[in-house]
C-alpha cells in the first residue's frame, strides 16, 4: 500500500481492528483469516498480521467479499417506559424497545433493563462499542433511583456500599445515598457492574421490596429532557466520553 508523505499515521488502522469494525469477524478471528490467506488488500493477499490500512482508500476483501465500514453508526439514548421489554423479539407480542425506535437501521439495546425498570437505555448498531460498554472490566457507572416500600436503614446502606452477597457472588462497592425528603424510602445507587436484575437483587437480599426502579444515568448520559419513550442521538462529547471510559481509542 503506497502512502503519500502527507498521510498521518493516525489515519491508519490495523487490519484486524478494521475487519472487526466492519462486523465481519472478531479481531482474533480476523487474525486467523489473515493467516489463512483469506484477506486481500487492493487485490493482494495480505500476509502481515500487523499491517495497517487506510480505511478511506484501501479496498479490503475477506473471503472474496468487500469489507466495508459502516460509516453511519447510530448511538441513541431512550428514556425507557415501563412495560417495554429489551429482548429482540417477543413471542407474546409485547412492546419491545426496538419498536419504539423509528430509525431505518436496526439498533440493539446495550445491556438490559427489566420490563418494569424505566430510564436510560443506550441503543446502537456499533457492535464493538456495545461489547466494550458491557464488558465488566471497564466498570462503567450506572446510576439508579430506587423507590422502596420501607425506609432504608443506615446499617443496610453501609452494607450495600461495601457489597452484599448474592447468588452469583458478592457485589462490588456501590455508592448509596438516601434522597432528601423521601422519608428514607427514596435511594440513589450507583453500581459499576451490570449483572442481571442486580439492583433489585441487592435490595431484596436485605429484605426490601423495590417499588420503582429508574436508571437516571449511564456513564455521562442522562435522560434529562426526554419524556418516557422518547429517543435522541447521543452527542459527540457523550460518545467520546463513553469510548474513553470503555477503553476504545478513537481512530477516526
Ligand atoms: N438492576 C435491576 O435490578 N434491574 C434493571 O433493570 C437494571 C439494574
Amino acid at each position: 500500500m503506497k502512502r503519500t508523505l502527507k498521510q498521518s499515521p493516525k489515519e491508519l488502522i490495523r487490519i484486524n481492528r478494521y475487519i472487526s469494525m466492519c462486523g465481519v469477524a472478531s479481531r482474533r478471528k480476523a487474525d486467523d483469516l489473515v493467516l489463512e490467506g483469506k484477506v486481500e488488500v487492493n487485490g493482494k493477499v495480505l500476509k502481515d498480521l500487523g499491517a495497517k490500512i487506510d480505511p478511506r482508500r484501501d479496498k479490503v476483501f475477506v473471503d472474496g467479499k468487500q469489507a466495508a465500514r459502516v460509516h453511519d453508526y447510530l448511538y441513541l439514548v431512550m428514556n425507557k417506559p415501563k412495560d417495554a421489554i429489551t429482548t429482540l423479539n417477543d413471542e407474546k407480542g409485547r412492546t419491545t424497545v426496538m419498536s419504539l425506535v423509528k430509525t431505518k437501521q436496526r439498533v440493539y439495546p446495550i445491556g438490559r433493563l427489566d420490563r418494569n425498570t424505566t430510564g436510560v437505555l443506550l441503543l446502537t448498531n456499533d457492535g464493538e462499542f456495545a461489547h466494550h460498554l458491557m464488558h465488566p472490566k471497564f466498570e462503567i457507572p450506572k446510576s439508579y433511583q430506587v423507590a422502596l416500600e420501607t425506609p432504608l436503614t443506615p446499617d443496610h446502606a453501609a452494607q450495600l456500599r461495601k457489597g452484599v452477597k448474592l447468588q452469583d457472588g458478592k457485589t462490588a462497592p456501590a455508592e448509596v445515598y438516601i434522597i432528601p425528603h423521601g422519608k428514607g424510602k427514596d435511594v440513589g445507587v450507583t453500581i459499576h457492574e451490570g449483572r442481571n436484575r442486580q439492583v433489585r437483587r441487592m435490595f431484596e437480599s436485605l429484605g426490601y421490596e423495590v417499588k420503582k426502579l429508574d436508571r437516571v444515568a449511564y456513564g455521562p448520559v442522562t435522560k434529562e429532557g426526554l419524556s418516557r419513550g422518547e429517543v435522541r442521538s447521543l452527542t459527540r462529547p457523550e460518545i467520546r466520553t463513553l469510548k474513553q471510559m470503555a477503553g476504545m481509542p478513537e481512530e477516526f
